[in-house]
């Protein structure tokens, strides 16, 4: 998906995208994010931060800057930082691919939540965040991926035109994203047995 047909897609979205997707993702980002460990002090990076379903939940002793592409979506980010005071975060427009406003190992945590489907280059992505993290950070990504069930994995190519075009892919393969990114990971799972979504914990070696 190319960038401006994004920022078309997720303007559409901001204003229901609570609404729609809340139930679904809060549960896991929720818990992504606990179990990440985020300790005082801690500089931490959301990519593609949306509307801001994570910022509730970081704790109000780290730091966080949160990116995103579209400017509609951040507005609710920015509605939520402003209502429930959270005043240890910052959200700004940006696009995942390029994060050259900032120096290497800016950051001791990464949190990439339903973003590296959506993005027009994955991998660039985590190259960017590679550089961004410091050594031995935590670099966590919740996402959807095609599913190694051959019937499945068929249906997920063969819908992915149609899903692009209401946001996502559908086609990216978790090995082959691990694989791709170079992600050491040091843990993943799914919450349920039966589950879309995939978190993969990882560890920033460099
Ligand atoms: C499905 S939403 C996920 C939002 C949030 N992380 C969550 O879990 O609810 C995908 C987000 O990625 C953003 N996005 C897509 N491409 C991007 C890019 N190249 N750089 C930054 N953000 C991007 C979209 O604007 C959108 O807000």
């Amino acid at each position: 998906m190319d960038s401006e047909s994004t920022k078309k897609i997720y303007a559409l979205y901001s204003d229901v995208y609570d609404a729609l997707f809340k139930r679904f993702f809060f549960p896991r980002i929720r818990h992504a994010l606990l179990a990440l460990n985020i300790e005082p002090g801690d500089r931490v990076l959301d990519v593609g931060v949306g509307t801001g379903l994570s910022l509730p939940i970081y704790p109000r002793d780290c730091s966080v800057i949160g990116i995103d592409l579209s400017a509609k979506m951040l507005k609710q980010a920015k509605q939520k930082i402003i209502d429930q005071q959270l005043s240890h975060i910052k959200v700004m427009e940006m696009d995942a691919m390029d994060l050259s406003a900032f120096p290497d190992d800016s950051f001791d945590k990464v949190f990439i939540s339903h973003v590296v489907s959506v993005v027009s280059d994955p991998y660039r992505v985590m190259q960017e965040v590679k550089r961004v993290c410091r050594r031995d950070g935590d670099v966590v990504v919740v996402n959807h991926f095609r599913s190694s069930n051959k019937v499945l994995g068929t249906i997920g190519n063969f819908f992915n035109p149609i899903s692009k075009r209401i946001g996502w892919r559908s086609d990216l393969g978790l090995n082959e994203f691990i694989n791709g990114a170079g992600l050491v990971v040091r843990e993943k799972y799914m919450l349920k047995k039966i589950d879309f979504w995939h978190m993969i914990f990882a560890v920033n070696v460099k």
